[in-house]
């Protein structure tokens, strides 16, 4: 007796099903935890994942409406990119061209450059530009296998805009066929009209731009709504932080922190107390506080395009994150200031090198690792039964090949919700 289902790939020469450990991410050295089946077969019904295993064994089980033959494909779960600014107006250009001549990210930041230049870009920009401009980005991340992509705010900088920003992202989501995760990060940076009083801006994240964000929330999407703060030297202080994201929290936000992108303020001890979701960059943390996020049930998210955009050597310490038991994830940081960077398969190409990653522990960082920085741990990035029918099928046959090439796109067809979204031709 066969059972009529949507879709059957099968036949894959690897499938990763990227299990979850006890229920949750991939902890610490267990990172990397495949789940690889030779031969492979997925069943996808009614958007979602109803079987996985040999392709002999599902073959006689199920009756496909339409199937995929994977022959000579590696086939893994649609990544999962957990932190990105990938709306915004303008480019930079010319700050790189400064940057490569001397130039550092924070005197071009003080001078009132950075995300201050893109807050400018981004405020003359309407929603309809924002959405013209960010719409190819964000298809070709997706052609470059994220399936589901975190987008931050923090290029508008004052409510009107900050909310500007949420509506291209919800609108986007709505459009495109990536699932895409709203951020507020109205605390990304002091834009000029508070410059001498910071503290001044706080208050106005704090009393007036989360209360209106939580209205449109309420409103407008049912999904999680992360909140965010740069807490860096030049941008806010562990005070700031902490009265941002406990204002967040009390209007229902999960919370991420950037910290110890540059200098460690403590943002990684002060993230783990709040209960954040994620904390991220973690390039300068000290070991005491990795040792706080490895006990807690935070997710550490390491961005070496960070790093490599910037053209510095210092990249997250991701061995001793592991050592402490840390989940640890990757993403792109896809900004236009220090990392425009659309592809996770580069990600794979940097952690491999400059993390010291495997292939296999960089796969689970920006799959089921990652499915838990976005708050939809289980539903993303594994390829488990009750999961999302989101694949990627690669043009290898081997995950070791993730990361070992780079500068070329190496998947073949992308599947979201059992519907095939991108094919390369
Ligand atoms: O993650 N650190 C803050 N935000 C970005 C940079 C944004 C920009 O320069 O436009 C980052 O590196
Ligand atoms: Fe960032």
């Amino acid at each position: 007796m066969s059972e009529v289902i949507d879709l059957l790939i099968h036949s894959a020469h690897q499938l990763c099903t990227m299990p979850l450990q006890d229920g949750g991410p991939q902890r610490g050295l267990s990172l990397g935890d495949l789940g690889l089946i030779e031969d492979g077969a997925l069943a996808i019904d009614n958007s979602r994942i109803v079987a996985v295993g040999r392709s002999d064994e599902l073959r006689a089980v199920y009756e496909p409406r339409t199937q995929i033959d994977a022959r000579g494909s590696l086939v893994t779960p649609g990544l999962v990119d957990p932190h990105t600014h990938a709306v915004w107006a303008g480019e930079r250009a010319g700050e790189f061209e400064r940057r490569i001549g001397g130039a550092t990210y924070q005197q071009i930041m003080a001078e009132g450059g950075g995300i201050n230049a893109t807050m400018q870009a981004t405020r003359s920009a309407d929603v309809d530009t924002l959405i013209a401009q960010s719409r190819l980005r964000l298809q070709r991340m997706m052609q470059h296998g994220a399936t589901t992509i975190e987008v931050k705010t923090g290029y508008g900088l004052d409510t009107e805009s900050e909310l500007n920003m949420l509506r291209a992202i919800a609108a986007l989501d709505a459009e495109l066929p990536v699932d895409l995760v709203p951020t507020f990060l109205g605390a990304h940076a002091i834009p000029p009209e508070y410059a001498d009083d910071s503290d001044e801006y706080v208050s106005l994240v704090v009393e007036a731009m989360i209360p209106a964000v939580a209205a449109w929330k309420a409103e407008n999407w049912p999904h999680t709504l992360f909140c965010d703060v740069f807490c860096e030297t030049g941008a806010f202080s562990l005070n700031q932080t902490r009265r941002i994201l406990e204002a967040a929290k009390r209007h229902g936000m999960d919370l991420k922190v950037h910290a110890d992108e540059f200098d460690a303020l403590g943002g990684t001890r002060l993230g783990v107390e709040l209960g954040a979701t994620t904390i991220d960059h973690l390039v300068a943390t000290p070991p005491e506080e990795i040792q706080a996020l490895g006990k807690s049930t935070t997710v550490a998210v390491s961005m070496p395009p960070t790093p490599f955009g910037l053209g510095h050597s210092e990249y997250t310490p991701a061995l001793e994150f592991l050592k402490a038991d840390a989940a640890l994830a990757i993403a792109t940081d896809c900004n236009p200031g220090t990392a425009w960077c659309e592809s996770l398969q580069f990600v794979f190409a940097l952690a491999t090198r400059y993390l010291k990653l495997t292939q296999g522990q960089s796969l689970a960082a920006a799959t089921v690792n990652a499915g838990f920085a976005v708050g939809r741990g289980g539903e993303i990035g594994t390829l488990m039964p009750g999961a999302l029918g989101d694949v990627v099928i690669w043009q290898v046959d081997d995950y070791r090949y993730l990361g070992y090439r780079f500068g070329a796109n190496l998947v073949q067809q992308v599947i979201k919700r059992g519907q095939t979204v991108y094919r390369q031709v």
